[in-house]
């Protein structure tokens, strides 16, 4: 049913449409996991208790939430950050179509978590192409069990996956299904693939989390190409320290607590910043700042705010229906860094740009620098 909704929106492509008929997505998924609810709280699921709403869980084309806090917050428990998850299918489906893998490719994936896409490219590739690399040793384990319950076995390595997995060289593909962070694509994934290869990865800025990058491997050791699309996903584990989880409400409460904050207006609508091409951008110019929008304590209002951990600097940006009307909305910031003025720079500089899409943006990756470039590699775009 799952792959005739997904064919119906036009989502399911031929290619794939074996496989993925093929592959039992419930096999993967564990009998205990949480599934976001209409309000995007994680939400306890249970095979055994509720059959009937783990099944339209698992068979709809949404993400399921496999662990939280590294396995530190034990099921049913709802607090706490994912850490591992199966990935929305429709997004499996967009990044397995964007490594435009054909018969014969050996493919490195980073990011093994329940093995379900592990278990696609096995179907389509056959075993023996196919690595995968998961850094969580009990999710490593229960990957491989159940890949080998559902009957494939490609080669499931417990470790870090930002190193690759040199004795399965060369590769003809390599997939992250964790996200990358600016500047950070791993070298070993570049060195590990062949010349004309490609290297498929989230790719996304403390600001915003978000992009899809596809790199193609060179003769001369760097790697160059586009966003692709626009995929948030949870963040390799050795970048998480570039945007951290849990200090939104605390620096929030702090900027709330302030009696120094400096109170300003602004004209930007805040919720364009916070979102869509404009924050892709915005990530890409601005330094360590994280950004999230948030119900204000008055309803029906909604903040935008805007923190950095390290200076200890906060703002933010309310939305109200009155401010809006007058075409200004109320900003205060507090700490040494001006982050809202900062951000507001930044979003004049895209706009003077002519407001480009995510797609227009480029990387490079050589063994010493990384470069992020609009339209062109020679158009190299300033980065912090
Ligand atoms: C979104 S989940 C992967 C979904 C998976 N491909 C599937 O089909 O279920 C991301 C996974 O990346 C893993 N991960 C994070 N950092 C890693 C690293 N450095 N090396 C290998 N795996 C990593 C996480 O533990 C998590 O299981």
């Amino acid at each position: 049913m799952l792959a005739e909704r997904l064919a119906a929106a036009g989502w399911l492509p031929a290619d794939w449409a074996g496989s993925f008929a093929a592959v039992d997505r419930g096999a993967f998924v564990p009998a205990r996991a949480w599934v976001d609810d209409e309000y995007g709280s994680p939400h306890p699921i249970d095979r055994d208790a509720d059959p009937t709403r783990w099944r339209a869980a698992v068979y709809a084309d949404v993400p399921i939430v496999t662990q939280l806090d590294d396995g530190a917050t034990v099921w049913p428990a709802t607090g706490g950050h994912a850490t591992s998850s199966a990935s929305q299918p429709r997004v499996v489906l967009e990044m397995l179509t964007a490594l435009d893998v054909h018969p014969g490719h050996r493919v490195l994936e980073v990011g093994t978590g329940t093995g379900y896409n592990a278990a696609l490219l096995a179907h389509r590739l056959g075993d023996d192409q196919v690595v995968t690399v998961e850094v969580d040793p009990t999710l490593a384990e229960l990957a491989r069990a159940r890949l080998a319950a559902a009957g494939y076995k490609p080669m499931v390595i417990c470790g870090d996956g930002a190193v690759g997995w040199p004795a399965g060289t060369p590769y003809h593909r390599v997939v992250s299904t964790a996200a990358v962070v600016a500047g950070h694509v791993p070298y070993p994934w570049v060195e590990q693939t062949r010349p004309g290869g490609l290297i498929l990865t989230p790719w996304g800025t403390p600001f915003r989390n978000g992009g899809l990058l596809r790199l193609t491997v060179h003769d001369d050791g760097a790697a160059t190409g586009r966003i692709v699309g626009d995929a948030a996903f949870m963040r390799l584990r050795q970048h998480r320290a570039a945007a951290p989880f849990g200090h939104a409400a605390r620096l929030g409460d702090l900027l709330d607590a302030s009696t120094t904050a400096e109170e300003s207006t602004t004209t930007v609508r805040p919720l364009e910043v916070a979102t869509g091409h404009a924050a892709f951008a915005i990530g890409v110019a601005i330094e360590g700042v994280q950004s999230g929008v948030f119900p204000d304590a008055e309803p029906g209002h909604v903040e935008v705010l805007l923190y950095d951990v390290r200076s200890e600097s906060g703002a933010a940006a309310r939305i109200t229906p009155t401010a809006d009307a007058a075409g200004r909305w109320p900003v205060r910031q507090h700490g040494p860094r001006r982050l809202w003025d900062e951000v507001e720079t930044a979003y004049t500089w895209w706009a003077l740009l002519g407001r480009p899409e995510r797609t227009r943006y480029g990387v490079t990756v050589t063994p010493t620098r990384q470069q992020v470039w609009l339209d062109h590699p020679s158009n190299i775009v300033p980065t912090p």
